[in-house]
């Protein structure tokens, strides 16, 4: 399940564009297997999703609703958890022993004093009534020795059974991802996503910067990721700060490239030498094992499942490769590239990169190409040469930017790679030969 995440400096520049036709042209490329379920674009826009609306296909459930089931899951189950917490150390003074000073006993009744109870479902849970009379004596409740008048309530609560309850709650309950899953028959490709902006609403933007929840969520978009042959991601201008983590998973990293004018192709360069310097933070933390925060907890999970040496050698071999984009004619691609190879060397980091960052494909400043009236979005298949195009991106992403050219081979090499359209355009050009030819 190689994962491509398309990104790009700003805003504009044709990253959804790109990742809907990548997808299109990937699940193309990819017919001849008897699944169709292979290729999943994801929308990981949360503040203005955009794709379900392109393409007129809107998920029965969205991450919208996914945000809510984790932050409802998230709730509970944290509530639940406090609830246990507070319960054992109560018994354990009522018992005798927990001394009425215990730093956990008192903040054990700060917190019974303070919790919140108004979202907690009590009547879902099999000791709702007993947690829920144990919040109708707070009032009378000031210091431990207070907490005698509980004896009976604490008395019908059985911890042992509670913590049973606990745990399942914490395994089981847990989204759906099919539900969320749209398959666009028409497309023959997978969508995931919203319609709604998620983090419009206050509660969404609090949690976006809670690492535990966004770990949740990280954790039902690697389950998707196992369930299809190829995930694209479509990122937000400005990147998906928030889950930069993502970056340990992704195995292809695809530049759009924007080429209309000086400041758009400076804001390209700068952005790849940035995500570089990104990508070598996060490879010396993960090396030296100074990970913080989510992406410690992420990459202990990608651990956990894959083993220490994979997630290494993932990050090692992450494929980087360029789409021009808005490309009107040839010397910008040698004027945008000729730049990029200065600004690399000046920084000192064209010897590192030259072989490693790739020209996968460009996409002409085209008319066609119009997201206003959202037809031609996804041109792929709609227009000869814009279709030949893709293919080629697609090609390089089934195989690994193996036979399209770096930065380190010449200018005249990458336009000839270019005018090519590459071997997919050129074997269907032959093909189409071979048949007018029978
Ligand atoms: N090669 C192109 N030729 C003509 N128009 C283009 C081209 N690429 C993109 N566009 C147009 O530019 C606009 C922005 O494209 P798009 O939405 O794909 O950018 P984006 O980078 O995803 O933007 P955002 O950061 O807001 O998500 C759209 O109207 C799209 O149709
Ligand atoms: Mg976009």
């Amino acid at each position: 399940m190689p994962i491509v995440s398309i990104i790009g400096p700003k805003g504009g520049i044709g990253k959804t564009t790109i990742s809907l036709n990548t997808a299109a042209a990937l699940t193309q490329s990819l017919k001849t297997s008897a699944s169709d379920r292979r290729v999943c674009l994801i929308d990981l826009d949360l503040r203005l999703p955009t794709i379900s609306s392109l393409l007129d296909s809107h998920p029965n459930k969205t991450f919208y609703d996914l945000f809510e089931t984790l932050a409802n899951r998230t709730y509970q189950v944290d509530f639940l958890r406090t609830i246990y917490h507070i319960s054992t150390w109560f018994k354990g003074y009522l018992e005798g022993s927990v001394p009425a000073r215990d730093e956990k006993l008192v903040r054990c009744l700060a917190w019974y004093k303070n919790l919140n109870a108004d979202l907690f479902r009590f009547a879902d849970f099999r000791f709702g009534d007993q947690v829920h009379e144990l919040f109708l004596h707070r009032g009378k409740i000031h210091s431990p020795e207070d907490l005698k008048i509980l004896v009976p309530v604490l008395d019908a609560l059985d911890l042992r059974k509670f913590k049973e309850e606990l745990k399942s709650r914490e395994d089981n309950a847990w989204p759906v991802a099919e539900e969320f899953i749209k398959y666009i028959e028409e497309y023959g490709f997978s969508i995931l996503g919203g319609e709604i902006p998620i983090l419009g609403k206050k509660n969404h933007r609090k949690r976006i910067n809670e690492p535990e929840f966004l770990l949740l969520f990280l954790e039902v978009l690697n389950g998707v990721f196992r369930k299809f042959d190829y995930v694209i991601l479509d990122t937000p201008a400005g990147g998906v700060n928030h889950l930069s983590s993502l970056m340990n998973c992704i195995d292809h990293v695809l530049f759009v490239f924007d080429l209309s004018n000086n400041i758009a192709v400076n804001g390209s360069v700068d952005a790849i030498h940035s995500f570089i310097d990104y990508y070598e933070d996060l490879y010396d933390d993960f090396v030296s094992g100074k990970l913080t925060g989510l992406d410690k907890a992420y990459v202990n999970r990608l651990v956990a499942e894959k083993g220490e040496r994979a997630v290494r050698e993932s990050l090692e071999n992450k494929k980087f490769s360029l789409v021009f984009n808005r490309c009107q004619e040839e010397r910008e691609i040698t004027g945008g590239l000729n730049q990029l190879r200065e600004y690399l060397d000046t920084l000192d980091k064209l010897e590192k990169y030259k072989d490693r960052i790739h020209i996968a494909g460009l996409v002409p400043h085209h008319k066609v190409i119009n997201i206003a009236n959202n037809r031609g979005a996804l041109f792929y298949n709609k227009d000869g040469s814009l279709t030949e195009r893709m293919d080629q991106v697609a090609a390089n992403i089934v195989d690994n930017n193996a036979r399209c050219p770096s930065l380190a081979a010449g200018n005249r090499a990458v336009l000839d790679y270019l005018r090519k359209q590459g071997w997919m355009g050129f074997a269907k050009k032959l093909h189409r030969v071979a048949s007018s030819l029978t």
